[in-house]
């Protein structure tokens, strides 16, 4: 079951909620980490034929950095700018490199710097990497419905994680009280009134992605068409706002896609303001499964994005057997759940041309998915793909 809800965009000008330099200032960092490596952009060419579109491009984030999602790029990439933040009051003026934090030149001066988020599981581990990768402590606050290798997968990393009873929202709640008790450092993935400094970094971070995009297309004209997939809203907010940038001319059309139980985005469109979502089932796709938005991302996706849409959990689990299988010669992809969303819905689509003409996809559409995750829970993953 598929709901649409067509925005009115005005397209704003973002610049002053999520400037290019940042974006720039993100990539020059990144793209020097050791083993970085751009991830692949996938042709699908017989999957859009069987769908009846133009073509597909996946963004397959399946190997980033060995964390295999997109959320490597983010929660890393701001714990390193909190900690120069941090050293800058003590060293003005010099010049302190990522290089540096990460061979422990400062380690004396951060030895009790702690950082803390909550998480479904992705940005969780992308803070533990770079908390571990700068040698300071790190807590990572997780809710009951994240599968616990989700948290092994943290504690490997040596962050020490605390289970919160609740969904995502109760865990990020807890988190800003622990915070403020202990003078720990919160490096979020979502934002709010009165914290929307670090939450800007972590989006920067994806922006990454986009920037891969651009040299990938080489010659080739932008995508018609963006399906992202929405949680708080920070990756739709960043690659909504990366887009406009990249391609004012011919501005992709920004399709956020969400799962039913957990639609906070698209509510507010319909509401025209934040609106909260009590969720009541959890989703399978748990990267997903948040009842508040980022209010950055809402900031920018309530004037730039052109659709919200909600799907069903149905279709998950036969789009990742769809790209485990690869159709015809298409490259086999190993996504997880909330890596496939985008490719659910248009699979959803076969089934719904009212809705698929609504959102102008056709044979000449050029549509552009992010496959944010790999198999970040490797036992779900087999289960769900044996069937
Ligand atoms: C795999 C995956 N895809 C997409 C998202 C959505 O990102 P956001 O919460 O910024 O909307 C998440 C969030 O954790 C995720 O883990």
């Amino acid at each position: 079951m598929i709901n649409h809800y067509k925005n009115n965009p005005t397209y704003e000008n973002i610049d002053d909620i999520l400037s290019p330099e940042l974006f720039d200032d993100a990539y020059l960092s990144i793209k020097n980490w050791t083993d970085y490596a751009p991830t692949p952009l996938i042709k699908l060419s017989n999957l859009a034929s069987d769908l009846d579109i133009g073509e597909i491009l996946y963004k397959d984030e399946g190997h980033r950095f060995g964390l295999k999602s997109f959320k490597a790029l983010g929660g890393a990439y701001a714990v390193i700018k909190v900690l120069k933040d941090h050293l800058s009051v003590k060293y003005p003026g010099v010049n302190i490199l990522d290089n540096d934090l990460k061979t422990g030149k400062y380690v004396d001066d951060l030895k009790d710097f702690t950082v803390v988020t909550a998480t479904d599981g992705n940005h969780g581990r992308s803070v533990a990497w770079g908390a571990k990768e700068c040698g300071i402590n790190c807590k990572i606050y997780m809710h009951k419905g994240v599968s616990e290798s989700r948290g092994i997968a943290v504690e490997l990393l040596g962050a020490e994680v605390t289970w919160v009873d609740g969904n995502y929202d109760d865990s990020l709640h807890k988190v800003k009280r622990d915070a403020i008790e202990n003078f720990w450092h919160i490096i979020s993935d979502t934002s709010y009134i009165g914290y929307m400094y670090v939450p800007k970094f972590v989006m920067a971070g994806y922006s990454v992605m986009t920037t891969e995009i651009v040299d990938q297309l080489e010659a080739s004209p932008p995508p018609t068409h963006i399906i992202v997939q929405g949680g708080v809203g920070g990756l739709a907010g960043t690659i909504c706002a990366h887009a406009a940038k990249l391609w004012p001319d011919n501005r992709p059309r920004l399709i956020v896609v969400e799962p039913e139980s957990a639609d906070c985005l698209h509510q507010s469109a319909i509401a025209g303001s934040p609106k909260m979502v009590h969720i009541k089932t959890e989703t399978i796709m748990g990267g997903l499964s948040c009842g508040e938005v980022s209010a950055i991302g809402w900031n920018i996706l309530k004037d730039n994005a052109d659709d919200f849409i909600t799907i069903g959990d149905d279709h998950v689990a036969p789009a990742m057997r769809l790209l485990a299988s690869g159709m015809g010669d298409d490259e086999k992809i190993v996504a997880g759940e909330s890596g496939v969303a985008g490719l659910a819905l248009l699979t959803e689509l076969k089934y719904n041309q009212n809705i698929k003409e609504a959102l102008g996809l056709n044979q000449s559409s050029r549509v552009l998915l992010f496959g944010t995750e790999g198999a970040t829970d490797q036992e779900i993953y087999d289960k769900i793909i044996s069937g």
